[in-house]
């Protein structure tokens, strides 16, 4: 797939079928977020990749605003050294790299969080200095829904051309 074409079409998934994610999709995925440039090339982060059925369930329950997780093929955490101060910018990069890559697969995803990361962090073991800021689902998507039909802002509201205030046309 295209890149603008992934950009374009990218929605969240929130509905996953049961079918598995093949192996060679998941490792393409993974090294996407390894990939991903990052501030000064410090990496400061981590992905745990879940695939335990029991796991998946409980990080549906602990994530309120993410149940869906309990159905997903996986899940990745993406979790930042606290001690980084590019940690959050740095990871959300690679989680773009991921959710896209899994696109152009024909695999969904979305970002879940905010709430239960705390106790995300200490299901799976992950040390203080350590900050989970995502649980990411995957999976086949229950609705083929590929069109791009988006609710955004229109560009002449946030795009600006030369100077703050004249619209970008
Ligand atoms: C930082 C961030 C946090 C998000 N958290 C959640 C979440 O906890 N649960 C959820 O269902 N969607 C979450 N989303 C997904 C947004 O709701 C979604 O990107 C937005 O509604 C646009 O969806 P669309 O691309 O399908 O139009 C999050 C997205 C971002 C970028």
């Amino acid at each position: 797939m295209e890149v603008y074409e992934g950009v374009r079409t990218l929605l969240a998934v929130r509905e996953f079928k049961s079918e598995p994610v093949p192996d060679d999709v998941l490792h393409r995925i993974i090294e996407s977020a390894r990939l991903t440039g990052s501030s000064m090339n410090r990496q400061p982060w981590h992905f745990i990749v879940v695939q335990n059925r029991d796991t998946l369930e409980q990080l549906g329950t602990l994530v309120s605003s993410g149940k869906y997780n309990a159905q997903a093929a996986f899940a990745v955490i993406v979790i930042i050294e606290k001690s980084s101060p590019f940690g959050l910018s740095d990871a959300s990069r690679a989680i773009q790299s991921m959710v896209l890559t899994a696109w152009s697969e024909g695999v969904g995803s979305n970002w879940t969080g905010w709430v239960g990361m705390t106790q995300v962090a200490t299901l799976l073991g992950v040390p203080e200095s350590l900050e989970v800021i995502a649980v990411m689902p995957f999976g086949y998507p229950v609705h083929n829904r590929t069109q791009g039909k988006k609710r955004r802002k229109k560009l002449c509201e946030i795009a600006h051309q030369e100077k703050f205030g004249q619209p970008f046309s």
